[in-house]
């Protein structure tokens, strides 16, 4: 489906997001011939950059993302720059003029995005000069994209969200939690809502625990400024581990629409049990990696990290066990796990199903193993079904075996970049895959208990897992105690 003629303005287009995914997205985009022809960027920076040097700019970022030119100076021709002062009102006025005579020039009709990819201090002060300075006086739809963090905690998220709502409404605004575009989260409903053998054990009676794994090789790299004051729970846990929680739980919409999916998401967060005080240390773990090896190469802990303090008590994983108090969940513990530097990079779920009333196979010492679904984010993508079968030969002995599906052998093709399906997403005008205001503020109090209590105690073992392991020991031991234990990530591939 193609979009309508739109007119997109990046705020921050010399960053780092802007090169790295924003422009590689939408040039796969226009050459697909998924976007309309109508279509212009203006882009937004501090920089004295020329309309040339801006085209120069998207050029090689294309180039060093996709590695492919065809039609490339047809698109780098629609991009336009704007050396811009957010604080003044002069720049908005130019850039409206610049807007509106793009607008005719490229038939746009009226029809305006504004991509905030810059530091989110900024956010409030931007959008209100758009509207005070008539930016969004056009006649077709605006649309604010923003990118996290979406606030620092509940207040934070509340004064920001405030500000903004006073120059654009509910429905113009899309708050990109990325994975959200990922291909096999957008799965996640699919499998459960479009197979019969799936929703009628996805419950407390079948299910014994599900397990949430975000792992990252990547280190703190230069953000050590902003993850210091983040930590990896508001980075990953706040956004994109309970956006999955919330579309594994979730009951099923009456349809497929933005607004019923997303309050059975909102449903989810509220039956979130709350965990405060005492209790944090018997749902959640924290840990900081110390030096260690990544691919046997030796590399630095995170207290060595550039703007990273040396008692730095920030975490760098967390896992944590959350509980959904409703019908369908009571008693069926959610483990989520995320951390930098840990041994592989993987985003895995796994859903445990409960062992058989009886097993007749009985065999000392080698108990039947359990039913899994295994939904493979990424690197790889795919789902896999484990099961028992029958060990070939005269004896009647099981064995596990694992059912497989990678999602490259479904057409071939590589599956697109979750920021070009949610730019796409965008100019549709389809938000189902942003996060609503409701479910920014809900995770948020979630997470806001859990913060309180580690940033009023120094964790004293910190750093207590090595470069290139799976976490702190006490990430197996919030399992253990419950009678299960992380799956090995590794030996859970798609094969
Ligand atoms: C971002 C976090 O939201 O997600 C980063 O700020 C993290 O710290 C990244 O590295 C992980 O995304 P992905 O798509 O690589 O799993």
């Amino acid at each position: 489906q193609q979009t309508p003629s739109s007119l997109i303005t990046i705020f921050g287009a010399t960053g780092d997001l802007a090169k790295r995914k924003l422009y590689p997205s939408l040039y796969h985009l226009f050459t697909k011939g998924k976007i309309s022809k109508h279509f212009a960027v203006i882009g937004i920076g501090r920089r004295e950059w020329s309309n040339e040097t801006f085209q120069e700019h998207v050029r090689t970022s294309v180039h060093n993302a996709i590695g492919s030119n065809e039609n490339i100076e047809e698109f780098v021709s629609h991009f336009y720059y704007q050396a811009h002062d957010v604080s003044s009102d002069e720049s908005y006025r130019e850039l409206k003029t610049l807007s509106d005579q793009l607008d005719e020039q490229y038939q746009l009709e009226g029809n305006r995005i504004f991509y905030l990819a810059m530091a989110p201090e900024f956010f409030g002060t931007i959008t209100e000069q758009l509207k005070k300075q008539g930016v969004t006086d056009a006649k077709g739809f605006q649309r604010l994209v923003i990118e996290k963090p979406f606030g620092h905690d509940l207040p934070s998220a509340e004064a920001l969200n405030k500000q903004i709502r006073e120059s654009f409404s509910e429905d113009q605004i899309y708050r990109i939690d990325h994975y959200l575009g990922k291909e096999m989260v957008q799965n996640i409903e699919v499998i459960r809502f479009a197979n019969a053998m799936f929703e009628p054990l996805w419950n407390n009676r079948y299910i014994s625990n599900i397990q949430v794994t975000s792992s990252e090789e990547l280190g703190v790299e230069d953000r050590g400024r902003y993850y210091e004051k983040s930590g990896a729970l508001r980075d990953m846990v706040q956004n994109h581990l309970i956006q999955m929680v919330a579309l594994l739980a979730m009951e099923p919409p009456i349809k497929l629409t933005t607004d019923e999916i997303r309050s059975e998401k909102v449903r989810v967060l509220r039956s979130l049990r709350p965990i405060e005080g005492e209790e944090v240390k018997d749902y959640f773990v924290r840990g900081q990696y110390g030096p260690g090896k990544m691919h046997e190469q030796a590399v630095p802990g995170y207290r060595e990290a550039d703007n990273v303090d040396d008692e730095s008590n920030t975490e760098t994983f967390v896992a944590g066990k959350l509980m959904i108090d409703n019908f369908r969940w009571a008693g069926v513990p959610f483990y989520i796990r995320t951390g930098k530097r840990m041994e592989t990079k993987s985003t895995k779920i796994v859903v445990q199903f409960k062992d058989i009333p009886m097993n007749l196979y009985y065999n000392p010492g080698k108990p039947l193993a359990p039913n899994l679904l295994v939904i493979h984010i990424q690197p790889e993508e795919g789902i896999t079904l484990h099961l028992n079968v029958k060990k070939t030969g005269q004896d009647i002995e099981t064995t596990p075996v694992k059912l497989n599906f990678a999602s490259h052998d479904l057409d071939g093709i590589n599956t697109p970049e979750a920021y070009e399906k949610l730019l796409h997403d965008c100019l549709r005008g389809d938000a189902t895959n942003f996060t609503l205001w409701d479910e920014v503020k809900l995770s948020w109090a979630f997470v806001d208990k859990i913060s309180e209590i580690w940033e009023s105690t120094q964790q004293e073992d910190f750093p207590n897992y090595p470069a290139g392991s799976m976490g702190p020991k006490a990430a197996d031991e919030l399992l253990d105690k419950d009678g299960f234990n992380w799956w090995p990530i590794g030996k859970l591939d798609v094969e």
